[in-house]
């Protein structure tokens, strides 16, 4: 059954009901929200209350815009929308339920709450009929969740890959460009409201898996959890790495993708050498970008701010302006695509460096193509399986970066002779 066979009628439905709205959240993007919403004057949405939790911040706002108390919101009547755009994605997730309960919709911006509860909320949608809209929780401001829904909805999509991180290609791009070190990139990416209050949910990839479980749901129609997609990040990439990459005129870039090989899907989140005839090149600075390849569309290239305050603030107006005229996800694909299971069983070519007695050896590789040693650090490049790398990557001293163009194999023997690469 969908969704719309729940959803009650409402008497004061009309094309675009008006709505009121009360926000969990007053930092970087419920700032954001504030201020698109009163800059975009066709909307048809008020706030009516922000619950917050520091009461000895100073707000420009008026006070009796204020709350301290949540149920202030998810009792009052006359809020049909709950914004929730806190950090904490335990009492995130609280909310969000609650409000469901309550019969409000949801609009979130949380990526963690979502990828650590997916599954459930789609259910928790079921049981009470209201819609949880969230584009502002995968790459900022670049209209991927909606489409995916909506255009691509019977398209026969292999893969999704891309920068799904602003943080880290904030500090990519400053450390080639501008030869900044990557401590002062990081804390320039935090200055300017890129990164997460734990930085280290950026730097080490686990920011864009989380928003990699979310599109997957909606590219393949599976849901995964976090702890089962791999993530390696752009915190152990040594100078050595990045002068291999500047004199073999490469970027790296810290890569998100998901594709499709007969009935498994693969997922990860991994560093990359990147050719500069590559579309994901030119990607610079809080810019995200999702490449989609389909059967018939065949690649195409969404380029978005995916960090700040007004870039996400955006996509959580248009997610509210979608719910005036009552939108809500179908999860179109789990109902089409529902025999396919997600594996890390994976072959892929990746650049390993490490220091000397780290014990990374030629056998460790299904083909080993070449190695060197240099400055005290050893090279060795060649195929191996995704375990592995995860495995490496949590050593300190070891940098692991994807092949310019790497092909991905998987590992069992069935399906051996066919393998994917975004060309
Ligand atoms: N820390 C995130 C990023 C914020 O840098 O992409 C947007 O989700």
């Amino acid at each position: 059954m969908s969704l719309e066979n729940k959803v009650p009628h409402q008497s004061n439905t009309t094309n675009h009901r008006h709505l009121t709205l009360g926000v969990f959240g007053f930092g970087c993007v419920g700032q954001g929200l504030y201020h698109v919403l009163n800059e975009t004057p066709g909307i048809k949405a008020d706030i009516k209350k922000i619950c917050v939790k520091d009461k000895n911040k100073s707000r420009l706002l008026p006070e009796k815009l204020f709350t301290f108390d949540k149920e202030e919101i998810l009792n009052d009547p006359e809020i049909d929308v709950v914004v929730e755009l806190i950090d904490d994605s335990n009492a995130a997730f609280e909310i969000v339920k609650e409000a469901l309960q309550k019969g409000k919709a949801v609009v979130t911006a949380n990526k963690k709450m979502l990828a650590e509860h997916l599954e459930e909320i789609y259910h928790l949608q079921r049981q009470y009929g209201k819609p949880v809209l969230y584009e502002g929780s995968v790459c900022g401001s670049i209209p991927i969740i909606r489409n995916l829904e909506e255009y691509y909805d019977n398209d026969l999509l292999t893969g999704i890959e891309g920068i799904f991180n602003g943080s880290t290609n904030y500090i990519l791009t400053k450390v080639f460009e501008e030869k900044k070190n990557y401590s002062d990139a990081l804390q320039q990416a935090q200055e300017l409201g890129f990164a997460e209050s734990d930085p280290s949910l950026d730097v080490k990839g686990f920011d864009p898996k989380f928003k990699l479980v979310i599109a997957i749901a909606h590219t393949f129609g599976v849901f995964v959890k976090p702890e089962d997609v791999i993530n390696i990040g752009i915190d152990k990439i040594s100078e050595l790495d990045l002068k291999f990459a500047y004199d073999n005129h490469y970027a790296i870039k810290l890569v998100a993708r998901a594709f499709k090989i007969k009935n498994r899907v693969y997922g990860f989140v991994c560093p990359q050498f990147i050719e500069s005839t590559h579309p994901l090149y030119a990607v610079r600075n809080e810019y995200n970008a999702v490449q989609l390849e389909s059967a018939f569309a065949e690649k195409q290239l969404f380029v978005g701010k995916g960090a700040g305050s007004y870039p996400t603030g955006s996509a959580v107006l248009s997610d509210i302006s979608a719910l005036t005229y009552q939108y809500q996800y179908e999860y179109k694909k789990l109902h089409q695509l529902n025999d396919l299971q997600f594996s890390n069983h994976l072959l892929v070519e990746a650049f390993v460096s490490f220091d000397k007695g780290i014990n990374i050896s030629i056998s460790d590789f299904a083909h080993f193509e070449s190695g060197y040693a240099s400055h005290g650090k050893q090279y060795m490049v060649g195929k191996v399986s995704l375990s592995k790398l995860h495995e490496w990557s949590l050593l300190d001293g070891v940098g692991i970066i994807l092949a310019p163009g790497a092909v991905f194999t998987p590992e069992k023997k069935s399906t051996s002779e066919e393998s994917f690469a975004f060309a």
